[in-house]
């Protein structure tokens, strides 16, 4: 049987080719299982994750819940609010507590970048990083991708143009990395304030004008500005910033071709798009949420094997 190349999911960088084409087929299969009538398999029935989040979270720690309980796993979720880690306890001593209860696999949410790695290598449990602060979302840029190649195939030689706040942005990073590693063209598209310096030397193009993104992709992803990690002002105002980059419904339907529109959420409607760009057809937005879970389910069974 195909194995990953990893014990632990800590960003796509770490990801050889053949491991994200093997997360993604297996994905597939897992989201034939979720459409059943009966949405469960007993692949994890011996094992016991913990839920981590040291940060705020609709989408991932849901789909992660759920991901894991249809496969069966023993699930318990820690929130660093109202726990111990208030009362001075570390990382660490916290995280060995929870595996001293027989936890066998942590999925980790923490605004620091470099936190999962760091557990990694000091305990004996596999590690799956679910956002480590502006540096990598692994799993959002994977059920990313699945949803891309549902629409559209194949992504080598295809166009994907993320915008927004990439300053701040974990997606983009591991969006980067895990398309460029499909073989697609990736284009940044923000303020000269949010795009970092060093993006063009990873390979990207970097473009000031959303509409000349808009034009030249077969898929935009676009990002929220992610106000609670700015410390200084990056842009005069959201009303500026919408007028600059804001995307609409008028502008998706006024290109000359068919065009994928997503976003990781949470939405700031009215800022980075309308309501109606948001909710239109060209929108897939609600699909990468229901891929989550079967994305999430292929990552843990895999994981799992490397047991
Ligand atoms: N996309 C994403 O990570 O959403 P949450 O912050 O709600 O988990």
């Amino acid at each position: 049987m195909p194995q990953l190349s990893t014990r632990h999911l800590l960003g796509i960088k770490d990801l050889t080719q053949n491991d994200i084409q093997l997360i993604l087929e297996t994905a597939t299969q897992f989201k034939d299982v979720i459409n059943r009538p009966i949405k469960k398999v007993p692949s994890l029935r011996d094992i016991t994750i913990a839920n981590v989040f040291f940060e705020n979270s609709t989408r991932t720690r849901l789909s992660f819940e759920l991901a894991e309980k249809r496969l069966s796993a023993d699930v318990v979720n820690f929130s660093a609010s109202g726990s111990s880690v208030k009362k001075g306890e570390t990382l660490l001593d916290t995280v060995n507590n929870i595996l001293a209860m027989k936890v066998d696999m942590i999925v980790m949410r923490h605004s620091s970048p470099g936190a999962p790695h760091y557990l990694s290598s000091r305990i004996p449990a596999n590690v799956v990083n679910a956002g480590d602060g502006t540096h990598e979302h692994p799993t959002q840029a994977l059920l990313d991708s699945f949803s891309m190649r549902e629409k559209l195939g194949d992504l080598a030689g295809k166009r994907i143009a993320i915008i927004g706040d990439i300053t701040h942005s974990r997606v983009a990073l591991s969006n980067i990395f895990c398309l460029q590693k499909q073989g697609a063209d990736v284009m940044v598209c923000g303020p000269t304030t949010l795009i970092p310096k060093h993006m063009a030397s990873l390979g990207v193009r970097v473009s000031h004008d959303v509409r000349e993104a808009l034009q030249w992709c077969d898929v935009a992803n676009v990002l929220r500005i992610q106000l609670e990690r700015q410390q200084i002002k990056y842009f005069p105002s959201l009303r500026e910033y919408s007028l600059y980059f804001g995307i609409s419904r008028q502008m998706l339907d006024e290109l000359d071709r068919p065009i994928v529109l997503m976003h990781p959420g949470p939405i700031n409607r009215g800022v980075e798009l309308t309501s109606d760009a948001a909710d239109s057809p060209h929108s897939i937005i609600l699909d990468q949420v229901e891929n989550g879970v079967a994305v999430r389910m292929a990552v843990l069974y895999l994981l799992a094997q490397e047991r």
